[in-house]
């Protein structure tokens, strides 16, 4: 009996190892689709960022029209980013952040709203056509990805 018992608990946790190892591997799973959902979301952000940076750095010519289009883009993207990292979706290997978006939440949805309030800012101050109101505005949207990147996230290829 002592056996039968021991062989149906060994039976069990296998069952139940194989399925946690298919819900990480399944890129359908929710853990992975917000995985990717977030990852797309930086990777439109970082695009509208980079092309700002550009005029910023002077690489690039100052077009008003085209500068709050991606400042406009920043601020309307950057809300959405929390729903990407819904409890739970934490899978090593599978992303860049760290446990602790999850364990000092607080901190990591401060920083989230300190990007808002400064994307924001910087989309009102880029509809006033004024480079050089807009650099520093600019540089402090930079400096909270930095900021947050320090603090709640690993060093990625990508
Ligand atoms: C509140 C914290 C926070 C802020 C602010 C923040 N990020 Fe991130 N960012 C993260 C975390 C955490 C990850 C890792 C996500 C993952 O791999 O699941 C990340 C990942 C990224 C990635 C890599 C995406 C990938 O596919 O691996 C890019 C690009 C990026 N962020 C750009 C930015 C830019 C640009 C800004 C500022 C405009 C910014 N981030 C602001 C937390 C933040």
């Amino acid at each position: 009996m002592k056996v039968v018992r021991l062989y149906f608990s060994g039976l069990v946790a296998i069952v139940l190892g194989a399925t946690v190892l298919a819900a990480r591997a399944d890129p359908h799973s929710p853990a992975e689709r917000a995985i990717h959902y977030r990852h797309s979301l930086y990777h439109v952000i970082e695009w509208n960022v980079t092309a700002m940076g550009e005029v910023v750095k002077g690489k690039a010519a100052y077009d008003p029209a085209a500068f709050s289009l991606h400042a406009n883009r920043v601020a309307g993207l950057v809300p959405m980013i929390l729903e990407g990292f819904p409890p739970g979706s934490y899978i090593e290997g599978h992303t860049a952040a760290k446990e602790s978006v999850w364990t000092d939440r607080a901190t990591f949805e401060e920083l989230l709203r300190k990007l808002g309030t400064r994307s924001t800012t910087l989309a009102s101050v880029a509809a006033g056509n004024d480079l050089g109101a807009i650099k520093p505005a600019f540089s402090a949207l930079v400096d909270t990805c930095e900021e947050c990147h320090k603090k709640f996230k690993n060093k990625s290829d990508h």
